[in-house]
């Protein structure tokens, strides 16, 4: 399976902040945002992962991951000249997905739960169709809303609908078949200009090929798109970080645990931030994971 990292979009309601700096790359605790999304593939087991920017801002990635080789990834970059939607990335990674399966992420989008990796990996392995992730908040008005039937079968997705038909907002996670690129060729762009994800995954629905997985009261998904919010997202996880001692989306961390290094270079990465608490933890990490 192929990933994709979203990372492009204007960030207008963090204005002036995103003005020269993408969003995908502010904090969200100690880390960057970006870090979050990638180690949720990372946790699939993707290894294979293209990062798509706002235009312009490919070099401060490329400057924080590289080519992704320390991780033991093979992460490339390509650009969304314009904002024209969040399924245009399915069309600019189309080479990229090949003949392969691909899960699309949205860059600002931070899952936390203790069984998230055991979920995403059984739902990657039992891909058939899409798979997407429902979450229950309280402002569904404001993402795609999942309509389902009283069994809980996924019949329709309505997109930022004014009278949401549930509070079941669809995550920025989708596992797509291959079929996903002749679809996304299909569509034509919305009222608002953009090519729409959920008319993405309403052609999956149309043809009972969705399937739609609730994640329950026991994660987060947390927003990230207003200074309010983002700061709220920081707050979670540095109080998670802090109280426990473990830290969410390390992904040094991560790519030990999947086995993409060994700990001699996870320390080793470690050791090159060792002035930050986040190296020395990787350094710790690795340590402990080698004994
Ligand atoms: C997008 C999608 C929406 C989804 C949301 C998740 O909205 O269009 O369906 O629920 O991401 O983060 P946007 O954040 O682009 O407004």
């Amino acid at each position: 399976m192929k990933g994709i990292v979203l990372a492009g979009g204007s960030g207008t309601r963090l204005h002036p902040i995103t003005i020269t700096v993408s969003k995908q790359l502010l904090p969200i605790g100690d880390k960057p945002m970006i870090y979050y999304p990638l180690s949720v593939l990372m946790a699939i087991g993707i290894q294979d992962i293209l990062v798509i920017v706002r235009s312009g801002d490919r070099g401060m990635f490329q400057s924080l991951l590289g080519d992704g080789g320390r991780l033991g990834l093979n992460i490339s970059y390509a650009e969304q000249e314009q904002p024209r939607g969040i399924a245009e990335a399915l069309l600019i990674g189309a080479d990229h997905i090949g003949a392969d399966d691909c899960a699309l992420i949205l860059g600002d989008n931070v899952f936390h739960g203790t069984t998230f990796a055991r979920i995403v990996q059984r739902e990657a392995r039992e891909l058939d169709g899409c798979t997407l992730f429902g979450y229950q908040v309280n402002d569904p008005h404001r993402y795609g809303v999942g309509v389902t039937d009283p069994g809980g079968r996924l019949l329709a997705i309505e997109e930022k609908p004014e009278r949401p038909r549930s509070n079941r907002a669809i995550t920025g996670l989708y596992l797509y078949d291959n079929e996903v690129v002749d679809i996304a060729k299909n569509i034509r762009p919305s009222a608002r200009g953009e090519l729409e994800i959920t008319d993405v995954n309403n052609a999956y629905v149309r043809r009972g090929r969705a399937k739609l997985v609730e994640l329950g009261r026991g994660f987060a998904w947390l927003d990230t798109g207003t200074p309010e919010s983002l700061l709220q997202a920081g707050q979670y996880v540095r109080t998670l970080e802090e109280r426990q001692g473990v830290r969410i989306a390390c992904l040094e961390e991560m790519a030990l645990r999947m086995g993409f290094i060994d700990a001699a270079n996870c320390h080793a990465l470690g050791e090159s931030m060792a002035h930050s608490s986040y190296g020395q933890y990787v350094m710790t990490i690795a340590r402990e994971l080698s004994a």
